[in-house]
């Protein structure tokens, strides 16, 4: 099956009189389809950076800098807008077109702070400035900013003004204040946040070494200011923990049950002290905790952990971790109370290289809570099932005069709960994956993945879950996880972008749905990309089928953006298997010759032009004619092709 376009050039003519040893080499791209034994995990589309630009779906940022980490954002779709925090700055940028008017602020750290954190030995360019990490809607009017101040962190109020009028974006600088246990010291640390009613939940490190982690809340109405965090004093409550996502998420209709879940990894330390590792975990409190009466007072009462599993089996029978947690992304539902909750994990083995998505369930984490708690009896001790008598109220329950009268706030929880919850806050069961293992996983690749956005999209032939995943050198995979027969999954990578022009880690993504776009964060910049470019896989029915992308469809003329609300006739897609004799069994040009798509490239005798040999699509293969000027004919040109390089002979 072959598929064409013509992609001559219109100066051809004007080229071609110039030189007169012109050399013209075209080239024609064969679609075969593959069926069957289609190429595991090879994307359908591959994109450079400059194929990128050219399909004008993706657009740079032009503030943007090297070094200048665009690591945090907040989305307002209703306003149509991005804030976005990076090093020394604050921007705020249109949705639909982030070049389009932007402002900043400049908002540098305190030039003592500086010349402190130098003399501390930190670097001066990576680490000794004001890194923005918290963004987060304080009201109607303000939005609460914190960044890190030169390893002195310190936090403020942007006023940007009544929605509809005059659009203002100034930082309150009369009103900073400590930045200490709301924003991490450390630009590099991983660190979660989120404001819910006037309070700030964080999870960070409380000082200057990073050794102390503690999840936080602060803030608040004036006159309800209830500032909390973790205990201290008790091992086994936090140990070393990177905080990678916070969540308000309610438990039940009774709003008393409300919840912050936040997800983060942390060493633990097992048996032997030798036995060092880092684990996984999901932790959670009750939104109207306010600490203990005689114990724990300022402290969680109601803090409860759990690990979370992402484990493939390994081929000595023993299973293989992907223990670091790196990112996730929670994909609503129709129910609030169960959104599905997306992980990206790494491993920590230097040998077996390797990163996979795990998809868990909300009632899946509630029941391991529910669930029987872990016991250690001494620091040599391992963590056993706990067995004894659990008091009431059962610990990790929120108050609620609901369920008693007697117990309204946490300050009436009785000192056998109080204790019970100090030593006893790590659940004994594991929270495990809802299909057992793996959704998606990478192994043996020289990247990493480092951030995950999901998009649920209704396609003609059901509803997908699309991930869009960002890597450590500047890539974003998008991948549907398609179900099959027999619960069997298939993966498939539909596109492979390189968004940045040189490897650059990706720090942040951000989905706007009104928009259709991602706003994709790394070290060195940021680009807004569409979540989808149809007309990238081919001018045929075939093409747009063979390619599996639940966005896309065949409107007749075009692969084009499928619609659920447009009329059914005449749209075909088959996400499911990608068969393109079911669906463009009747369609000509599909299997007409003279539509390959074609490319010319001029090249001068005796000296070296660049021929592309590998095929945007994997599925395709790409032949290189040569023709020399006045000649009539084209002679085929034989390549070698070696993974990336071409030779010709
Ligand atoms: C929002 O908070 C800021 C900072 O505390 C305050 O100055 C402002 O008046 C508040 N705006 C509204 C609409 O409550
Ligand atoms: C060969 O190509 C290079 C770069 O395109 C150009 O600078 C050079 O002059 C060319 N040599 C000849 C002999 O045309």
């Amino acid at each position: 099956m072959i598929v064409t376009k013509d992609e001559r050039p219109k100066s051809r003519n004007h080229d071609f009189y110039l030189f007169h040893a012109l050399m013209m080499l075209s080239m024609t791209m064969l679609f075969l389809p593959v069926t069957g034994t289609s190429k595991q995990n090879i994307p359908r589309l591959k994109l450079t950076y400059k194929d990128l630009l050219l399909s004008n779906s993706c657009i740079p940022f032009l503030g943007s800098s090297e070094g200048l980490d665009f690591q945090t954002t907040l989305l307002d779709e209703e306003r149509g807008r991005l804030l976005l925090g990076a090093k020394d700055h604050i921007f705020l940028l249109s949705l639909v077109d982030i070049n389009k008017n932007f402002k900043k602020i400049y908002w540098p750290a305190a030039k003592e702070r500086v010349e402190l954190c130098k003399l501390a030995g930190k670097d001066a360019n990576t680490e000794c400035a004001n890194f923005i990490r918290v963004l987060q809607p304080y009201n109607k009017t303000h939005v609460y900013v914190c960044g890190t101040g030169a390893f002195h962190p310190v936090c403020g109020y942007i006023d940007l003004g009544i929605y509809k009028e005059e659009v203002m974006f100034k930082l309150d600088t009369h009103h900073l204040e400590s930045g200490r246990l709301k924003c991490p010291f450390d630009p590099q640390q991983p660190f979660a946040s989120v404001m819910t009613d006037e309070y700030l939940y964080s999870g960070t490190a409380s000082d200057f070494l990073g050794k102390d982690t503690a999840f936080t809340r602060s803030l608040g109405p004036t006159h309800d200011h209830h500032y909390i965090r973790t205990d201290i004093s008790e091992h086994h409550w936090l140990n070393g923990a990177k905080f990678i996502g916070t969540f308000p998420i309610p438990d039940t209709y009774n709003p008393d049950d409300d919840k912050i879940y936040f997800f983060f990894r942390e060493s633990s330390q097992e048996g032997s002290t030798s036995d060092k590792t880092i684990l996984s975990r999901v932790g959670r409190v009750c939104k109207n905790d306010v600490g203990g009466q005689r114990s724990l007072i300022n402290k969680w009462t109601t803090f409860l952990k759990a690990r979370l599993i992402c484990s493939i089996p390994g081929s000595d029978g023993a299973d293989t971790y992907f223990d670091e947690l790196q990112d996730i992304y929670l994909l609503p539902t129709r129910d609030e109370r169960n959104p599905v909750v997306y992980g990206v994990f790494t491993t920590t083995s230097s040998i077996f290289k390797g990163s996979a998505v795990c998809v868990y369930s909300m009632a899946d984490i509630r029941a391991v809570f529910n669930g029987p708690y872990a016991h250690k009896e001494s620091a040599d001790h391992r963590w056993v099932q706990y067995d004894g008598r659990i008091p009431y109220p059962r610990p990790g329950t929120c108050p609620s005069k609901t369920y008693d009268p007697l117990i309204k706030s946490t300050r009436d929880f009785p000192d056998d709960v109080i204790s019970f919850i100090k030593r006893h806050p790590v659940m004994y069961k594991s929270v495990y994956p809802v299909v057992g293992g793996p959704t998606f996983k990478r192994i043996n690749v020289d990247y990493r993945l480092t951030q995950i956005v999901v998009d649920h999209v209704v396609a003609e032939d059901g509803q997908y879950d699309v991930m869009f995943l960002g890597t450590d050198v500047g890539t974003v995979l998008k991948v549907v996880s398609i179900s099959k027969e027999k619960w069997k999954m298939e993966e498939v990578v539909l596109e492979e972008l390189h968004i940045f022009k040189h490897s650059s880690v990706i720090l942040n993504m951000e989905l706007s749905l009104k928009q259709q776009q991602l706003y994709i964060g790394s070290r060195d910049g940021l680009a807004q990309l569409s979540l989808h470019r149809c007309d990238t896989y081919g001018k045929a029915c075939a093409d747009c089928c063979l390619a599996r992308d639940p966005y896309c469809a065949w409107d007749g003329n075009a692969c084009s953006r499928y619609a659920p609300t447009s009329k059914r006739r005449a749209r075909r897609q088959d996400v499911k298997y990608g068969d393109p004799i079911t669906q463009c069994w009747d369609i000509e040009d599909s299997i007409s010759h003279e539509a390959a798509d074609e490319k010319v490239i001029f090249g001068i005798e005796f000296n070296s032009t660049f021929l592309e040999c590998i095929p945007k699509s994997q599925q395709a293969s790409i032949k290189w004619y040569i023709q020399r000027s006045g000649d009539e004919y084209r002679e085929e040109l034989y390549i070698v092709q070696d993974m990336q390089y071409c030779f010709l002979n």
